[in-house]
């Protein structure tokens, strides 16, 4: 719980930080990255992110905004569900699981029945309230699927332990996950709702990115109900952490972070891991930032992008070394195939970059 209110007060504070404070590190094979900016006539905060292709990409954000597109961003859908008798300004939307063009998995964020979770089957004409949070302490996070059908959302902990919600049905019914297998979180443990990142499902394997507590940890799992966790040497507190891990197989991951209220903060913000998650190890030249997102480029072996709000950089080593990306001040970053990556971010910006 304490994850998110600091986020939502410090939010101007956090966006207003200046893109042309870092420098570029061009290198010799990618001479000029620069995002290419997407036009989506909306001022939400898009935290939740979910490309299925080059061309059809599904958003979503404050003020119980939802988007689509199906021509590579030239234009998008509002395909917000309807929420009956309440306030939209109020229902914020973190995180989004996109399985085709036509079925997606919305959460929700904040205390209560606040946290929640919407599914469609028809591209969004029609959503289905499949989840709705009644225990005050839970206060959910983000979601992962290791498949268009299992899908585990996890809650900040709940009696000293992270809560995990799973479903076998693509988002369709819900159930709570025993936490017998899950280890004590820290006082003060949390997950960050930044960019929908902080557990994740990769070759058949589960991570949880935490931070408010020193230092930022990563959970992991073979099967989302027996966990391990990891110190990472992202330092943690209340504003700080590991916000975003993704692996590109069981050996090879990617941990970034830092410190929201220092966006420029340029140390300790990534480390990687050639072990499963077991040991981590600090990149050799740090992102330019704070960094609430991460995504390997599929089919580019080492490629990963990560993105935040003072700015964005690629890695072409797996995570040891990271160059600044033009134009790129986001909270969330999708890679498909083709070199194709997503990112999405305050203000209503998104934008497209192919490498
Ligand atoms: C990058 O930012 C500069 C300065 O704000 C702007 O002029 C340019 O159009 C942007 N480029 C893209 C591709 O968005
Ligand atoms: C942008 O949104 C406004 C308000 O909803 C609408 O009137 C306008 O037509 C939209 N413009 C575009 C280009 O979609
Ligand atoms: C949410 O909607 C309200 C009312 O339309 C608007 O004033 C506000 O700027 C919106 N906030 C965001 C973050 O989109
Ligand atoms: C919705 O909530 C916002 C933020 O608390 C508030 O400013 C606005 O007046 C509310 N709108 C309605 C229709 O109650
Ligand atoms: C959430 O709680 C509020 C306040 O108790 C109540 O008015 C509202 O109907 C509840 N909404 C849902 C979806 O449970
Ligand atoms: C992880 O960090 C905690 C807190 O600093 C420390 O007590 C613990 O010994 C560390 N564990 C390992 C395996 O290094």
């Amino acid at each position: 719980m304490t994850r998110l209110s600091p986020l939502l007060a410090l939010s101007a504070a956090l966006y207003s930080a200046p893109t042309a404070s870092l420098p570029g590190h061009p290198t010799p094979n990618q001479p000029s990255l620069t995002w290419n900016l997407l036009a989506t006539n909306t001022t939400a905060q898009f935290r939740g992110l979910a490309p299925v292709s080059q061309t059809t990409a599904w958003l979503a954000g404050t003020n119980a905004t939802v988007l689509r597109t199906t021509n590579s961003g030239a234009t998008w859908s509002n395909i917000s569900p309807t929420l009956s008798g309440e306030n939209s300004t109020l229902i914020q939307f973190r995180d989004v699981e996109a399985f085709s063009a036509t079925e997606a998995v919305i959460l929700s964020i904040g205390e209560g029945n606040a946290s929640r979770i919407y599914r469609t089957a028809d591209a969004g004409l029609t959503w289905a309230r499949t989840f709705v949070n009644n225990d005050p302490s839970a206060f959910y996070d983000c979601m992962a699927f290791e498949n268009a059908k299992h899908g585990l959302a996890m809650s900040d902990p709940v009696q000293g332990k992270f809560r995990l919600l799973e479903t076998w049905d693509a988002g369709a019914t819900w159930a709570l996950v025993s936490d017998k297998g899950m280890p004590a979180a820290l006082t003060g443990e949390a997950g960050f709702a930044a960019s929908g990142t902080c557990i994740e499902a990769a070759a058949g394997r589960w991570y949880i990115a935490s931070g408010g507590a020193d230092p930022g940890r990563v959970f992991r799992s073979h099967d989302g109900r027996h966990w391990k966790v990891a110190n990472s040497s992202v330092p943690g507190s209340a504003a700080a952490g590991v916000f975003s891990v993704r692996f590109r197989d069981q050996k090879n991951g990617i941990a970034v972070g830092g410190d929201y209220e220092k966006p420029t903060g340029n140390t300790d913000n990534a480390v990687w891991s050639k072990d499963g998650g077991k040991t981590w190890l600090k990149a050799k030249t740090f992102p330019g930032g704070y960094r609430s997102g991460v995504s390997w480029v599929p089919g580019r072996g080492q490629v990963a992008v990560a993105v935040g709000t003072s700015g964005s950089d690629i890695t072409y080593d797996g995570g040891r070394n990271w160059h600044a990306i033009g134009n790129g001040t986001f909270d969330a970053v999708e890679c498909v195939s083709k070199g194709v990556c997503w990112a999405s971010g305050s203000g209503g910006r998104v934008a497209r970059l192919e490498l």
